[in-house]
């Protein structure tokens, strides 16, 4: 298949192309680099050092012979997405090109308006992209389980049938999230559901869980050279990767508020497995399709909980602390995601165990004096102040 990895720098874009390339497909990066200008306007890097996207391609394309291509560009410009599509003509478009920070989408005014101005418009554009050169691509899209926030029913795979005053009809499930960055997940859904119905186009809208792990088999070939980010502050980084870095800072785990705030997740190699999945089960002309891609959820006091009895069995003693919830959410809720298309599609689920934390723990140790414990604060609140106002 001929691939396009829309954000194709960014954590789990560049083990994508890797592990995709490696299975024998055409692959092409698209990047823009705007995660790494936003890691410099906070001052934040990732754990260890990553080599820059052309050492990167230039290194596996020595190594190997299923090469992959790139072009710097941003989706935002309409005239240069068209050039890519017209001549790369793709059978198949992963889109993770988009601003992935919860906390920095709810900054202020600025950095919300640039959210969902990225992510929404650069959206679009490859959606007019996709109807003027190729309708038929399928358009693999990474969307959130955020979408959905936490309501007090059961949460399907993106569509629900509802009755209603005697008649019925199938419809995107209501989605109540909690980030002016997971609203623009939701609104991309809503268009491209739109473009699939009126233009019969065809997509996966994946409703990713938070992804833990640094390394796949592709990583592992050449860790030095290949790695991915590995982030732990306020901005970029997932609780998984923070409890860990301060576990081994011997610092407290920090849970926001109660902790008892449930939350889907996977692994990173599960990740690949997923749109590998849907890379080769497209769906019809026509169908928006939505897999909840998640492996197993817990509350943050669970995870909390693993990370130190972990921690224990090679002597570390860490303890956990509830903090000010910098979020506005709720903690104490009904929590029950539906995943089972992607396991009836024959996903074997990797489940997040001691060992596998131990082995994080061991790759957090190695880079321990570049970890930054002022990183560990949460960076910004939810109520905004006067100022960001
Ligand atoms: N990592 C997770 O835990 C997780 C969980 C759920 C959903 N997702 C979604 O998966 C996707 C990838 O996540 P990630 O963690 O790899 O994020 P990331 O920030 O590491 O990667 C996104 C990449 O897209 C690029 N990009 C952003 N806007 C662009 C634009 N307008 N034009 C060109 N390039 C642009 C960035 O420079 C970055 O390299 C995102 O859409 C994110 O919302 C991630």
């Amino acid at each position: 298949m001929k691939i396009l990895i829309l954000g194709g720098d960014g954590y789990l874009g560049w083990p994508t192309a890797m592990y995709l390339a490696e299975k024998g497909n055409e692959i092409f990066i698209v990047d823009n680099f705007i995660k790494k200008k936003i890691e410099s306007e906070f001052g934040i890097k990732p754990l260890f050092p990553t080599k820059t996207l052309q050492e990167r391609v230039k290194i596996w394309n020595s190594q190997t012979k299923n090469k992959i291509k790139f072009e710097i560009g941003d989706l935002l410009n309409y005239r240069f997405l068209n050039g890519v599509m017209e001549q790369f003509k793709p059978n198949c478009i992963i889109h993770y090109a988009e601003q992935p920070s919860a906390p920095y989408s709810m900054a202020n005014r600025e950095r919300a308006v640039f959210t969902q101005y990225n992510n929404v418009v650069g959206n679009l554009n490859l959606l007019f992209s996709i109807k003027k050169n190729c309708p038929e691509v399928h358009l693999i899209k990474l969307g959130t389980l955020g979408e959905y926030g936490t309501p007090n029913i059961d949460i399907e795979e993106g569509w629900i049938k509802i009755n209603h005053n005697g008649r019925s009809d199938r419809l995107l499930f209501p989605k109540k999230p909690g980030s002016f960055y997971h609203l623009s997940k939701v609104h991309d859904s809503a268009n491209i559901e739109f473009a699939c119905r009126i233009w019969n186009l065809r997509c996966t809208d994946l409703n990713q869980g938070v992804v833990y792990g640094i390394t796949t088999e592709e990583i592992n070939k050449d860790f030095e050279n290949f790695c991915t980010s590995f982030h732990y502050d306020g901005i970029f980084g997932t609780i998984i990767n923070r409890f860990i870095a301060q576990l081994v800072c011997k610092k407290d785990l920090t849970v926001y508020g109660k902790g008892t705030q449930k939350r889907g997740f996977l692994n990173i190699m599960d990740t690949l497995k997923c749109v590998e999945i849907a890379t080769l089960n497209p769906p019809k002309l026509g169908e928006f399709r939505v897999f909840n891609q998640f492996t197993e959820f817990s509350s943050l006091n669970e995870l909390a909980n693993l990370v130190i009895s972990s921690g224990e069995e090679i002597g570390y003693h860490a303890k956990k602390i509830n903090i000010v919830n910098p979020r506005i959410e709720m903690e104490e809720h009904y929590y029950n995601p539906k995943n089972t298309s992607l396991l009836s599609l024959g996903l074997k689920p990797l489940k997040l165990s001691k060992k596998e934390i131990i082995k994080n723990i061991k790759f957090v140790e190695k880079y321990k004096s570049n970890l930054n414990e002022d990183l560990f604060k949460p960076a910004i609140k939810w109520d905004l102040n006067e100022k960001s106002i």
